[in-house]
């Protein structure tokens, strides 16, 4: 233990003295000499100060080089920037780094390429409705050529944080509730954004964040609290950072939060024992913005010293605006609270992501060399990606799609309609917004000059209280022979530090719903919005509710497909969409209770007769209020046609460990029109030594069917498909019966069930 009594409460939280002697430090720095021998050769030539300087990232000025940054970058005082997206500063910036700093190491550039960069795709909830992966890995190949085109060579995504929290302004960052499909989208990020090879032109290094535990902060208020009990945060909260990195991911992001009363970025367990010691990370952890300073707001360290201790000796590579590091690493080691060779260890993970970025031999970023921002191909995967997002809530009467045939005139009306900033959401720094297309320009181009549009905006934010623009919007819909209404919410009611108590539609907008809907008119309503809202009180008076999450650039032309029929709308929801924010934390793969709902059980509280005697016997888990169910399920998404599923056959009724059962189902259009199905495989095991999800994604395929059309699909569930994290914290997989549904959401029918033995069963000890 030091003498320093101000270090000495951080010193014990990092454990035994010399933490940079931990075993797992000696096989870091072998591999990294063996790795890279040109690593290993620049640290030994490196000062301690200049090793310091690699772990400090900076804010850019956003197209200017002060003085003060020339110095730093000049000086080696710099190994990161962020936020300097002019391309001719960036050039500078590396020209500065490479020509003038004693070593010339270039700079890694970071950006939040969230989901898109010039051109926008739709928020990352709204992929995720998509189930459709390589569709997003496309999206993120994109996105990192744009952004690569404008000197970035790394991204704060993708945003891995599992939450079953709609409040949480930053759900609209994540792919939703489910560890198996987010997890699938979490590969498909890294491999889009970094590409076969990090070196190659338009490849951008990933960031895996916020680890972890961020999504579950508690009420939904962002950066809050978060307490997960260990077995559920391998279960659920871990799945897609281990995924992130099996994918190659070459950075993680420590989160704000504090997990279980450490805060991530001073989290030994976290970043040392999960991320290396357990995983094998060997890329580098950077600090989510000052986490680091705020340790001591947090009240994990008195001061910024004992901070950058408490994060550099639980692995925290680089340290992103703050200057905890540059301030008082060196005395650390001057002192010897921390060794030398920890921060070696530190900056070598560094070093190796801008070798292979391939920075030390190019450096700079030629535009020429990368295909050009926000091009055509580049909108119609826009509008692919918009047009696959879109989830059909509610149609009653098959009154989408609209025949244009049969109309003379139309009405789109609402806050939302006609906005080409807040279609494109949350974090979308360099979007383009004259790119946009918003659904009036594409409505009205869709229909031509033979049908009239009548727009009126009704309100002036989705959130106004003033009812002064509704006369008019009732006129154009007296005047209509089908109303669209575009409501949600503004972009800036989601993401970061943006969460929200009620998630009912914001303002006026269930009032206009309900004047709209006394027209007796077709009344369509489009919704676009960054989170699940709760739609109540406007289920009933709309005839048909498509959710447009924020869709992008291209938001306008995919709605006005699925408005028109040219296209079925296809998306399912990543989400379960709650009836009331009560309910919260709602999603479908949760564990039974002793006492489980069931619809014959469970009574309203308007039901209850007066005077009721209070008894245990019967009671179920539920709300007397909300019930137990949803307003949607998870994996829920309407089509304009049905699909038909049976003969769900097994390749075997038993199986025997480590073995891989096919699983086989015909799925049928049964209607006329052809669209896209994303068929749905759910897992139980009903008995384990934990309880276990009632049901759980293991598979999902989008496949395509012509009217009348039928299918064999085929799913294989692998050994790993059945494994949970145990008792003891370990991977396990039980032997025992097994349950399985497919079909077209979470709530699934066809059902079967097999049997995982232990042994073969002709062997004669088998049970
Ligand atoms: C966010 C991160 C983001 C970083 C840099 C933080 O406030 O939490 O997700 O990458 O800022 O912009």
């Amino acid at each position: 233990m030091p003498n320093d009594p101000v270090a000495a409460r951080v010193w014990a939280l990092a454990g035994p003295a010399r933490v940079s002697r931990a075993p797992e430090t000696a096989a870091a720095n072998a591999a990294c000499d063996a790795l890279e021998t040109r690593v290993g050769d620049l640290l030994d030539r490196m000062t301690l100060a200049e090793k310091i300087g690699q772990m400090a990232q900076v804010n850019g000025h956003e197209g200017s080089v002060s003085e003060e940054l020339r110095a730093a970058v000049a000086g080696g005082r710099v190994g990161a920037i962020l936020n300097e997206v002019h391309l001719p500063t960036a050039n500078e910036l590396q020209r500065i780094a490479v020509e003038e700093s004693r070593l010339g190491i270039p700079l890694l550039m970071g950006r939040d390429v969230i989901h898109g960069f010039r051109t926008i795709l739709p928020i990352p909830l709204g992929q995720a409705a998509s189930f459709n992966p390589e569709l997003a890995r496309q999206g993120a190949r994109m996105a990192a050529q744009e952004a690569a085109a404008a000197g970035i060579n790394w991204s704060f995504a993708p945003m891995l944080d599992i939450t079953r929290d709609p409040r949480w302004g930053r759900v609209a960052e994540t792919f939703g509730e489910d560890p198996y499909l987010f997890s699938r989208f979490a590969e498909a990020m890294v491999r889009g954004l970094q590409g076969d090879d990090l070196a190659r032109p338009g490849s951008i290094a990933a960031c895996a964040k916020h680890f972890a535990g961020y999504g579950a902060s508690e009420s939904g208020r962002d950066y809050n609290t978060t307490n997960i009990p260990e077995i559920e945060l391998r279960n659920v909260h871990l799945p897609t950072f281990r995924a992130a990195l099996d994918a190659g991911a070459a950075t993680f992001m420590s989160s704000f939060s504090a997990l279980n009363g450490v805060p991530a970025s001073a989290n030994r367990f976290l970043l040392r024992q999960v991320l290396r010691e357990e995983w094998g990370f060997d890329g580098f952890v950077v600090s989510d913005w000052a986490a680091i300073s705020q340790l001591t707001i947090h009240g994990l360290a008195a001061d910024q010293r004992e901070a950058a201790f408490a994060a550099a000796s639980a692995g925290v590579n680089m340290e992103m605006a703050s200057s905890a590091y540059t301030d008082h690493l060196a005395g650390l080691v001057a002192d010897g609270h921390l060794e030398e060779a920890l921060l070696d260890e530190l900056v070598c993970a560094i070093l190796q992501v801008k070798f292979r970025l391939g920075l030390f031999d190019s450096p700079y970023t030629d535009p020429a060399a990368l295909p050009p921002a926000a091009s055509e191909d580049h909108l119609a995967l826009a509008r692919r990606s918009a047009l696959q997002s879109l989830v059909l809530l509610e149609n009653k009467d098959g009154v989408l799609p609209l025949s244009p045939d049969r109309l003379r005139s139309v009405a789109v009306i609402g806050p939302l309609a006609d906005d080409p900033y807040e279609q494109l959401g949350t974090w979308v720094f360099d979007g383009d917004t004259a790119l946009s297309r918003t659904p009036l320009h594409a409505i009205r181009e869709f229909l031509g000059e033979g049908v009239a549009v009548h727009h009126a905006r009704a309100m002036e934010t989705t959130r106004s209280r003033s009812t002064a623009g509704f006369d008019e919007a009732v006129a154009a819909a007296g005047r209509a022979d089908a109303v669209m209404v575009f409501l949600g919410e503004e972009s800036i009611l989601s993401g970061e530090a943006h969460s929200r108590a009620n998630i009912d539609l914001p303002g006026n907008q269930a009032d206009l719903v309900r004047v709209l809907a006394d027209t007796g008119k077709p009344l369509i309503a489009v919704v676009m919005a960054g989170r699940p809202l709760t739609l109540g009180n406007i289920i009933e008076e709309v005839d048909a509710l498509l959710f447009a999450w924020h869709p992008g650039t291209m938001g306008g032309p995919a709605i006005a497909d699925v408005l028109f029929g040219i296209e079925s709308p296809s998306g399912k929801l990543p989400v379960t969409f709650p009836r009331m924010v009560g309910q919260v934390p709602i999603y479908y793969a949760h564990g039974n209770t002793g006492k489980p709902a069931t619809l014959e059980q469970f009574q309203h509280m308007d039901d209850l007769p007066v005077r009721t005697p209070q008894t245990s016997s019967g009671l179920v888990s539920a709300h007397l209020d909300a019930g137990f169910t949803p307003q949607y399920p998870f994996g829920f998404g309407l089509s304009y046609t049905r699909f038909g599923y049976s003969d769900l056959s097994l390749s075997s009724q038993a199986i025997v460990m480590g073995e891989t059962l096919t699983v086989r189902v015909r799925v049928t259009n049964l209607g006329a029109c052809e669209a896209d199905e994303i068929v749905q495989l759910y897992l139980r095991d009903p008995v384990a030594s934990v309880v276990r999800p009632v049901r759980e994604l293991k598979g999902f395929q989008r496949i395509r069917l012509a009217g009348g059309e039928s299918r064999e699909v085929e799913f294989m569930l692998a050994p790993a498909d059945l494994a949970f994290i145990g008792q003891d914290l370990r991977e396990v997989v039980e032997p025992g019966a097994f349950h399985l549904w497919v079909g077209g959401d979470s709530r699934a029918e066809l059902h079967a069930r097999f049997t995982l033995l232990e042994r073969p069963s002709s062997d004669p000890e088998s049970p």
